[in-house]
């Protein structure tokens, strides 16, 4: 829809400009406004994926639109062996009982299919190329799977350090291929705050601790990110929602817009909107010309039972059916993981007619209760939010990979 909205414009702006490009700009609305509406009425002509995928940025159909089907010949693209995957995320070796079957359901989307990606070609195809993860730990589980899949077929030395600020990276030496993890939680700088001047503005409102949140400065951890990196993957989510760290009472996020504090103080889901509002724009202008930037989708949590620390746990050995899913999901019901679809329309709205890629992974992992390290994550309480490797972060970079081809086609 986005960008739809967005070529429209463009298109209206020339319009007074020369006459012979507006009869162009207007035949060519009218060629795309026929094309949308055979799209919504007939999902079976091939012409109008090509139209949807230029427009949309996606590959030749809607991925986010299927199910998970049982494949027990479906077999990892690598093992519990692979030293990066993080031990709280090693469901194999902290033997979860469910965990070796985890990689034999097969994510098919209604008209399409969605092939697992292979690291050997994607390693010949890649050759000096930068590819940055920018966000929270759970685009870091996205991360690992991606380098222990390229690990697992790679020749030669792998060479682990920390390109651009990243958190960890490693060049793959024979390919000259980077990949890296850039930890950033609210994509904005933050850092504690407490009361200093009796007469400041939030002072006088009664605030004495909480965290300053700068909406306009990017966080350290990937500012440089953005001129090192050919593709890069963004997130940003579960901290927003985070009452853990940010206690809407006892320490609050105070958001601060060129130095001085917002008046009056935004809800977290406000400061959400305003650092998007912010960094998105940022990201376009410094990125590396023709560098393909994605924006990956708000990942599900699945704690039933309660929250994360009330008891909330994850048992499901299988996917959930649909009906599970829009129980727990739906923002009707306000369920426990109610923010998975909240964040996500945040996502969009700001993303609108940016140049993103969105990268949907949302409803797809929807399904998945039972992918979650859950008790064998080693904590006082279930993980039901992390993934466990391999696993389900393996699909994301299938379409990842298979978005990324499109582009290259388109
Ligand atoms: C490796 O790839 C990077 C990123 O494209 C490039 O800047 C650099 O020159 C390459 N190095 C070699 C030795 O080819
Ligand atoms: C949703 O549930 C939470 C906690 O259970 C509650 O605080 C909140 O008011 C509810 N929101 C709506 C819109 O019903």
């Amino acid at each position: 829809m986005a960008t739809r909205e967005g070529t429209l414009q463009i298109a209206k702006k020339k319009v007074p400009l020369i006459p012979l490009l507006s009869i162009l700009c207007f035949i060519s609305i009218f060629f795309l406004l026929s094309q949308f509406k055979s799209t919504s009425t007939s999902h079976h002509s091939l012409p109008t994926f090509q139209i949807e995928k230029h427009e949309y940025h996606r590959g030749s159909c809607d991925y986010s639109d299927g199910t998970w089907i049982h494949d027990p010949s479906r077999t990892p693209r690598y093992d519990n062996t692979c030293k990066e995957i993080f031990k709280g995320w090693n469901c194999l070796s902290a033997h979860k009982s469910n965990a070796p079957h985890l990689s034999t359901w097969r994510w098919q989307p209604r008209l399409c299919d969605l092939p697992q990606f292979d690291p050997a070609e994607f390693l010949r195809t890649h050759t000096h190329t930068n590819i940055g993860f920018v966000g929270d730990s759970l685009n870091r589980n996205m991360f690992v799977s991606l380098f222990c899949s390229l690990k697992s077929v790679s020749d030669g030395q792998i060479k682990k350090w920390r390109p651009a600020g990243a958190d960890r990276g490693f060049t793959f030496l024979a390919y000259n291929l980077t990949i890296a993890y850039h930890r950033t939680n609210l994509l904005a700088r933050f850092g504690s705050w407490s009361a200093t001047d009796k007469r400041g503005a939030l002072e006088t409102l009664g605030f004495r601790e909480g965290y300053r949140v700068d909406v306009d400065v990017p966080d350290t951890t990937w500012a440089q990110a953005l001129s090192f990196h050919n593709i890069l993957i963004f997130n940003t989510g579960h901290w927003w929602w985070a009452p853990s760290k940010f206690d809407p009472v006892k320490s609050p996020m105070l958001f601060f817009n060129k130095g001085q504090p917002v008046i009056p103080p935004l809800r977290p889901d406000q400061g959400l909107d305003m650092v998007l509002k912010h960094m998105i724009p940022y990201m376009e202008e410094k990125a590396r010309l023709g560098a393909l930037k994605f924006f990956r989708t708000q990942s599900p949590r699945h704690f039933e039972g309660g929250d994360w620390d009330q008891g909330g746990s994850c048992q499901r050995d299988r996917p959930l059916s649909i009906e599970q899913v829009e129980e727990l999901f739906s923002e009707k019901n306000n369920g426990t993981n109610v923010e998975t679809r909240l964040v996500n329309k945040h996502l969009y709205k700001a993303l609108k007619g940016s140049s993103f890629i969105i990268l949907d992974i949302t409803h797809l992992s929807e399904f998945r209760a039972d992918a979650h390290p859950a008790s064998a994550g080693g904590k006082k309480h279930d993980d039901c939010m992390h993934w466990c490797l391999p696993g389900i972060t393996d699909t994301w970079n299938d379409l990842f990979i298979e978005l990324l081809k499109s582009k290259y086609q388109g």
